[in-house]
């Protein structure tokens, strides 16, 4: 049935809503009747007279990549689920959503909560879970309690628990609330705030979630919007799926849009079927009155900044080709060649009338109060690195703050036991290569020469 939207809620001609096909429509709500009125819970019936490893193999077919920041390929993760394996299984639905910029899991948890458990319950039929959990932000109250319901709603109808549809095979769904920290997303700090602990992020290897996750058993954890695709994979198969977006770049994705622009919002579109330009000039109505554009953060607050008059070179051999930042379609490889990823979907616009060094200081800001502190180059460069952009934005650091500035970054990246290193350094680092003079500009060259008087006079004084 085709979706009538809400008004001023109708999505644009670009997109194509499959996973958010019922976020915003007219008439439509979160009940289990609603749901199953348009073949809910048909692809987990499907599923159940399947073979778990032919699931797996649609959805590898299907090159589904995950949504949750680093795009590794679902089926592939699941294929590393150890073969003979004695312990049990556990699913976890990652649901922490809280790289900044991003604000699309949500909007399926809060308005469309069964297509996320029909999607997590193929995928455990798939992967041999019996156990699964949505660990959901904490800041996500109604979200948890929405959850809650529909897991209710899906036990009394026979799609959870004890033998699904006459199948053979059990599975409980739990919701866990998060701990409210933003490490609480990474898949290992997770696992072990689920196990009832502190955060904090287990080394790989060994402990691949994988291998060695929840209790130390196989565990597969995917984002709330890759799980949501398993049951559309299914409905048309993994080759048809893989016709959508673009080869190595499948399916659709939800872009999540803010800061400088006339609509900020999420645009579900065919993974690189829109550019840059596109996303900003059609869906999202164009820049501010009067703004040009300064800068986009393509894939959440971590990811590289890309400069509005940089020229990308991308491509290999006869196929190289130079984009500008209008040029670039959204998908993960064209992003990554550019120097950046595609990450959670949160692209950041920045126009002219913003800061460059306030932007940092406040990205910087976000960094230094979530590094878990397990790591000494995380826990104490994010500090340094906030503190340094605080004085730059007070107009109390040298120019060669932004040199100590990029060796601190560089110092974390690389070195730390989990990603969120590169998490924290990659805006700096990226900041300080692309838009070095500006904040150069903005710090006090007296405050060296002060700087360098006072270090003489300490050498003085030391040799004297
Ligand atoms: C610091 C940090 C925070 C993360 N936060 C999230 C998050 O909020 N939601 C999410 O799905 N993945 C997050 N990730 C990625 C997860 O570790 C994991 O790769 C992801 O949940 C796997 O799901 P996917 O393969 O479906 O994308 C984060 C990673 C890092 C390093
Ligand atoms: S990199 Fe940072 S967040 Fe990750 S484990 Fe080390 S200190 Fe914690």
């Amino acid at each position: 049935m085709s979706a009538i939207y809400k008004e001023g809620k109708e999505p644009h001609p670009k997109e194509r809503r499959i996973v958010f096909k019922n976020v915003d429509r007219d008439g439509w709500d979160t009940s289990i009747a609603m749901y199953e009125s348009e073949g809910g819970y048909d692809q987990l019936k499907k599923a159940l007279g399947m073979e778990p490893g032919a699931i797996t193999d649609e959805v590898k077919q299907a090159g589904l990549r995950g949504r949750g920041g680093a795009g590794f390929p679902a089926g592939v993760k699941w294929g590393f689920l150890p073969p003979n394996n004695e312990k049990p299984v556990y699913l976890i639905c990652n649901a922490d959503e809280s790289e900044p910029g991003t604000f699309k899991d949500r909007y399926i948890i809060h308005q469309d909560p069964h297509q996320l458990i029909e999607g997590m319950a193929i995928a455990c039929f798939a992967v041999g879970a019996n156990l699964a959990y949505i660990y959901i932000r904490e800041e996500f109250p109604e979200g948890a309690q929405i959850l809650e319901k529909a897991i209710e709603e899906a036990h009394k109808k026979g799609y959870l628990g004890k033998n699904i549809q006459g199948s053979g095979f059990d599975l409980e769904i739990y919701v866990h609330r998060g701990a409210g920290a933003y490490i609480c997303g990474e898949e290992t700090g997770l696992i072990e705030s689920l196990e009832g602990k502190r955060p904090y992020p287990r080394i790989k290897p060994p402990y691949f979630p994988a291998a060695m996750g929840l209790y130390l058993c196989p565990t597969i954890v995917n984002n709330v919007e890759t799980l949501c695709h398993v049951k559309h994979i299914l409905e048309v198969g993994g080759e048809e799926w893989s016709k959508i977006g673009k080869p190595n770049n499948t399916g659709t994705r939800i872009l999540c849009v803010s800061g400088d622009v006339k609509k900020p919002g999420y645009y579900e579109v065919e993974v690189g079927s829109v550019t840059m330009g596109e996303l900003i000039n059609d869906l999202c109505g164009g820049l501010k009155e009067g703004r040009s554009l300064k800068a986009v953060i393509p894939g959440g607050s971590s990811a590289k900044v890309l400069r509005a008059d940089e020229v990308f070179t991308v491509g290999r051999g006869d196929d190289t080709r130079d984009l500008t930042i209008w040029d670039i379609p959204m998908d993960f490889d064209t992003l990554a060649a550019c120097g950046s990823m595609a990450g959670s979907g949160g692209v950041i616009v920045i126009d002219d009338s913003r800061s460059i060094s306030w932007v940092l200081n406040n990205i910087n800001n976000f960094y230094a109060h979530e590094s878990c502190g397990q790591c000494t180059p995380c826990r104490e460069g994010s500090l340094w690195m906030k503190k340094i952009t605080d004085r730059v934005v007070a107009g109390k650091a040298s120019p060669s703050d932004i040199d100590t500035l990029d060796s601190v970054a560089r110092n974390i990246d690389g070195r730390t036991i989990c990603a969120f290193g590169e998490a924290c350094s990659w805006p700096t680092e990226s900041f300080i290569d692309k838009f070095r003079d500006e904040l150069v500009s903005d710090t006090n060259p007296e405050l060296e020469e002060k700087l360098l008087n006072a270090e003489s006079i300490t050498a003085a004084a030391n040799l004297g």
